[in-house]
């Protein structure tokens, strides 16, 4: 936010200041004040321990910036610091909260299903497997090994059996194996990542789906990171076919805090029955009282949730609908086509190894050498190299079957080889690329002649 945005804040919050006018006047005495700035300066300077987030050459994890409009309407919210737990704490958010959900749902299609949000991904996914064992009871979840992590330790916390089923050369869910397993019975859910956290691959979901007909389980899409993606028209065909299918799925968790330029702590969780509301029933003596109007608290696990959440979100979606080729979907095409064109540079340069074309916007890549340990440990040092020239890379552990195309003379003396991994998920990675691909070059350069740079940054 610059100061532009705080002054449009500020002239909010006297919108929002004379809804409250007709009471008696009331000074609230904020403890503390007279050290306020001081204690506000010295939360900034440790504030600036932190990667630069919010600048294109920060080109490393699933991070960038909530919207301004999420910011200043969350902070907007927070004056008022709403709860969604009930209509009782917060009235005008949860029915912004339903509104932005409903939008959600209408970008996969479903106008009747039953969804709210959560804390993030992780919550969501739990809430699916929570009611996918509370319809079958005991039945064994399965998710490919490309998944993300928290779907084992979820499924320990539900008390549900978790089997993993290996993936194939693209990072997806290997069909195969898949049906092997199935055939063995006593499945009761498949979770199908739409983008996985490592590589962004997208398992085939409508061959998945056409396994649902033979073998009868629930089909939990786990699109935390892609969902968004769903608004693309321009993904390779079996991507986009997937994406597609998304509406066929039981459930879908989304999260809005990552490609949806929301502030952490939104993600959200969509079912296509709304009759699973059921396993939700309880009583709360303490609340619902206000109204008979369905109260978020009935319907998720989580009590207490930030309405300034809602608030963001519903804004959000007011500035930049979520519709197909509208400036929120240019925004995702831009870093599919970012990662695209770096894509293209490192295989067109033949001291890289890709695994295979990003399916979204994640590129994985590293450099020849004579062994996968080698390889490995170039990659950890060109991540420092780039470090140091303020190009913030991720690394990843991947198996060596997602490299089919690893020089048939280098030695394979480890089962994972250690990838640069970028994530180009920001718009301005499209106008980023070059600069991104020279300091990618140099910092190659810096490694190979073993030379040590500093950062330019001051600490
Ligand atoms: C595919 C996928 N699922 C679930 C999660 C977990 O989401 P969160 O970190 O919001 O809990 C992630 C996080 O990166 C993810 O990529």
């Amino acid at each position: 936010m610059n100061r532009e945005h705080f002054e449009l804040l500020s002239n909010a919050l006297l919108t929002l200041d004379r809804s409250f006018e007709y009471l008696p006047e009331f000074k609230n005495a904020v403890p503390g004040a007279a050290r306020l700035a001081g204690v506000l300066t010295a939360t900034a300077e440790r504030l600036r321990d932190n990667y630069p987030y919010f600048h294109p050459l920060y080109a490393g994890q699933m991070l960038k910036p909530p919207h301004p409009v999420a910011q200043l309407a969350y902070a907007l919210g927070m004056t008022i610091n709403p709860n969604n737990h009930a209509l009782d704490g917060g009235r005008a958010t949860s029915a912004m909260e339903k509104e932005a959900v409903a939008q959600i749902a209408s970008m996969f299609g479903w106008t009747k299903f039953l969804g709210h949000l959560c804390g993030g991904g992780t919550m969501a996914n739990l809430e699916a497997l929570w009611v996918a064992g509370q319809s079958a009871s005991g039945k064994i979840i399965l998710a490919s090994s490309q998944s993300h992590y928290t779907h084992e330790r979820i499924s320990k916390v539900v008390q549900l059996p978790f089997e993993t089923i290996a993936s194939d050369a693209r990072g997806r869910i290997d069909l195969q194996l898949l049906e092997k397993r199935l055939k063995r019975h006593g499945v009761g859910t498949v979770v199908v990542t739409m983008g996985t956290t490592a590589t962004g691959s997208v398992d085939p979901l409508p061959e998945i789906l056409a396994l649902r007909t033979k073998y009868n389980f629930r089909i939990h899409a786990d699109a935390a990171y892609g969902g968004y993606f769903t608004l693309l028209e321009n993904l390779e065909p079996d991507t986009q076919k997937a994406f597609a299918a998304i509406g066929e799925a039981d459930s879908i968790a989304i999260d809005p805090h990552k490609h949806g330029l929301q502030p952490y702590g939104c993600g959200c969780i969509l079912f296509k029955d709304p009759a699973v509301g059921r396993w939700y029933k309880h009583n709360s003596p303490y609340t619902y009282f206000t109204s008979t109007d369905l109260h978020l608290g009935e319907i998720s696990l989580e009590c207490s949730r930030p309405g300034a959440a809602a608030a963001a979100l519903w804004a959000t979606q007011k500035l930049l609908p979520l519709t197909k080729r509208g400036v929120f979907a240019q925004g995702l095409a831009q870093g599919r086509e970012a990662a695209r064109t770096l894509y293209d540079r490192l295989q067109a340069d033949e001291r890289f190894i890709t695994p295979f074309a990003p399916e979204l916007d994640i590129v994985i890549f590293a450099l020849r050498a004579e062994s996968v340990s080698a390889t490995s440990l170039l990659s950890r040092k060109i991540f420092e190299a780039a470090a140091s020239r303020d190009l913030h890379l991720a690394l990843a552990d991947l198996p060596l079957h997602l490299f089919q195309n690893l020089p048939s003379n280098m030695k394979r003396d480890r089962e994972a080889i250690t990838c640069l991994r970028s994530v180009l998920m920001k718009p301005a990675h499209f106008d980023w690329v070059d600069q991104i691909w020279e300091r990618i070059l140099a910092s190659v350069a810096d490694v190979q002649n073993s030379k040590p740079r500093f950062s330019s940054r001051g600490k």
